[in-house]
């Protein structure tokens, strides 16, 4: 394994600023408290870095759309409300190795010129929570926090909405957690009014090894199009479930048959949801495709979040979807018509083919009703559900079919 972002993977007390330090960490911010602030842009634009959070937007290109003298505060906000099915990297960085994130966030303020950061950790993530909030006082106590620059961790309560970022700066200013539209983007205008950059856990922790070891060690890890390494969640019906830090060029058969042991229960591989559960689903012959961005963007997926969700041939896949539809219309945020009644009546309608009561055209229904709604809300919530609606039934269509008494 290839360890990019956790220093000491194996060190039950990696959490410490005494084993990160021991480890090198905080070597990083010595280095790039001596850079220039569009030094330090251009070294993560030139790494190839892409957000690990979802869109994949390259880091470095993102925050130099900051305004240049910009006259108020600008802010740097962490979204660590991992709320993608399938995905648990961030909680693991938050557990294991917080001072990645502190030593990230240093570095990223510098970048944009941001004196105060927020970070937002999801509600039902009290550990992580405890962990990163103990490395914030340790890292305040050693004057790494405090001297220019200031963190407050601010706790979600728990709704997937809130992950969006425009939604998840709303939460932060203490209204509901709405989606606004995009432009502007948070860069122009976002928290509480001011610019502000939203990163990802995971894509912050990446940036000090970048800093110490240089954009071209980091780019040379990846694909052409997005560098480095990054931990895959891989759960379901694989031998050993876990984390997995890989470099991007890693492919999604090495993940599941190397990595993660190969496949379990019936020991036949089905299906694999690639990328978190908004990630269009993958049938057991399109599985060598490599886990970066455009890797699976060309194979009709995305990587999103990539929380690897693997299903042998005992998963009903109607039954899978059913979760994944009552997962949607439970979190959906009601503010966009076409997401508030499709997500509702889509897994109304996917339970009554799960229960044996479906019609002859409901699949046809839902993939219409599906892909209507594409592209009209304020957020891409609803995008990231159509995407599962329209691939299980179309790559699965006989055995849907087999629920619908008389089809
Ligand atoms: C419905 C929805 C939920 C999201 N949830 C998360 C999340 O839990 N964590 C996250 O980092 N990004 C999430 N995102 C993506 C964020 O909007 C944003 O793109 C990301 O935080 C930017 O960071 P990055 O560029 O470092 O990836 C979500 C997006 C959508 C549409």
């Amino acid at each position: 394994m290839t360890s990019v972002l956790t220093r000491s993977f194996d060190d039950p007390s990696s959490h410490t600023l005494e084993a990160y330090r021991a480890h090198g960490g905080y070597a990083a911010w010595e280095k790039a408290k001596g850079m220039e602030p569009t030094a330090i842009v251009d070294e993560v634009k030139a790494a190839n870095l892409r957000g690990l959070g979802g869109a994949g937007f390259p880091t470095g290109v993102k925050w130099s759309f900051i305004p240049k003298n910009h006259a108020g505060p600008v802010y740097l906000v962490v979204n660590a409300d991992e709320g993608e099915p399938g995905t648990f990297k961030d909680r693991y960085l938050l557990e294991r190795d917080p001072h990645a994130l502190v030593e990230g966030m240093l570095i990223a303020a510098r970048a944009i010129r941001s004196a105060l950061g927020f970070v937002y950790v999801r509600g039902e993530y009290v550990e992580p929570w405890h962990r990163f909030s103990a490395a914030v006082r340790e890292a305040y106590d050693a004057g790494y926090l405090g001297g220019g620059f200031d963190v407050v961790v601010h706790r979600g309560a728990g709704a997937y909405i809130c992950g969006e970022e425009t939604g998840l700066i709303s939460s932060l200013e203490g209204k509901k957690g709405w989606p606004k539209v995009k432009p502007p983007f948070p860069a122009i205008r976002g928290a509480f009014g001011q610019p502000t950059i939203v990163n990802n856990v995971e894509t912050l922790c990446c940036v000090p090894p970048i800093i110490e070891r240089g954009a071209p060690w980091f780019a040379g890890l990846g694909t052409k199009t997005q560098g480095g390494t990054r931990m895959y969640s891989v759960s379901g019906r694989v031998k050993r479930p876990g984390v997995y830090e890989t470099p991007v060029s890693v492919t999604l058969r090495q993940l599941i048959f190397e990595h993660a042991g190969g496949v379990s229960a019936s020991g036949r591989l089905k299906a694999v949801v690639p990328g978190g559960g908004s990630a269009p689903i993958l049938t057991a012959d399109e599985i060598d495709v490599t886990m970066d961005v455009d890797g699976l963007k060309n194979a009709g997926s995305m990587i999103g979040s990539a929380g690897v969700v693997v299903m042998d041939e005992s998963v009903s896949i109607p039954e899978a979807l059913m979760v994944l539809a009552r997962f949607y219309a439970h979190e959906s945020c009601g503010q966009c018509t076409p997401c508030r009644e499709s997500t509702g009546w889509i897994y109304k309608m996917v339970r009554r083919l799960v229960e044996g009561h479906g019609h002859k055209d409901d699949l046809d229904t839902i993939v219409d009703v599906a892909k209507r709604g594409g592209g009209t809300t304020i957020c891409a919530f609803y995008d990231g559900a159509v995407g599962p609606y329209v691939s299980y039934i179309e790559k699965f269509r006989p055995e849907f079919e087999a629920l619908i008494p008389h089809a």
